[in-house]
């Protein structure tokens, strides 16, 4: 199987010296990119900054900004089976990069932002990807109904949704705790590390390959 694997954050420059960012450490997506390799699938990985290793055998595509994220997965998507988005892609980008240091001067200063690309929400549409289509939901309220909102808009067949404003679990932890959001139900997975969770993950997510295929 080819597995597509998005990880880590984005890093939207201001100017030369600052970008905006998240705290997304790519633990969750690496391990899920450990995991399909170990399980013998080709798996291709595209990450954001992190200071994690490439896992061994996996194929690699460094990005920096959602914009460049988005190109890497347009041109990457052709010949996938599984796409899995793990990273946490910034969805406003300033709308300049200035060309020097903004220097201090007002007691305030005022940033505009511009939406970036939706890569996920991209995939069935504007990429026309028919494979299976797995996102995340990282949230800090209505854990379920908003990763079911998210796996409707964006016609996923499965949404791993991590209540990210529990202490322990999510964004630079080596532990996990997800709801698995299918169509017709809904899975709770108990917490674990990272590196447990991925290999449950992959194998849930191989099963789900098989079944929906024609
Ligand atoms: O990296 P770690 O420190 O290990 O932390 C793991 C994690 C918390 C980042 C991970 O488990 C996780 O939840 N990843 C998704 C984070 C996120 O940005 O969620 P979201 O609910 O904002 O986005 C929903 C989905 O759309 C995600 O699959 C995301 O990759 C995707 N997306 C979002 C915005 C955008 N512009 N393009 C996208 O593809």
């Amino acid at each position: 199987m080819h597995v597509l694997i998005t990880a880590g954050p984005t890093r939207e420059p201001l100017d030369p010296l600052r970008y905006l960012t998240n705290r997304s450490s790519g633990k969750m997506g690496y391990a899920l990119a450990h995991a399909f390799v170990g399980a013998g699938h080709s798996v291709l990985l595209i990450s954001g900054p992190t200071e994690l290793d490439v896992p061994g055998g996996v194929d690699f595509i460094p990005v920096e900004t959602a914009a460049e994220m988005h190109s890497a997965v347009a041109q990457s998507l052709g010949h996938i089976d599984i796409a899995v988005f793990a990273a946490a892609v910034a969805d406003y980008t300033p709308a300049s990069v200035a060309a020097h240091k903004i220097k201090k001067a007002a007691a305030t200063l005022t940033l505009e932002l511009v939406r970036t690309p939706d890569i996920l929400g991209a995939a069935r549409g504007e990429f026309g990807f028919t494979g299976t289509l797995v996102g995340f939901a990282a949230e800090t309220q209505n854990l379920e109904a908003n990763a079911r909102d998210k796996l409707v808009r964006k016609h996923c067949d499965l949404i791993i949704a991590n209540d990210v404003s529990k202490p322990g679990i999510g964004f630079g932890s080596d532990h996990n705790e997800v709801l698995l959001v299918y169509p017709e139900y809904n899975e709770a997975l108990p917490p674990a590390s990272k590196h447990t969770l991925a290999h449950h993950l992959a194998t849930v997510i191989l099963e789900l390959h098989q079944r929906r295929k024609p």
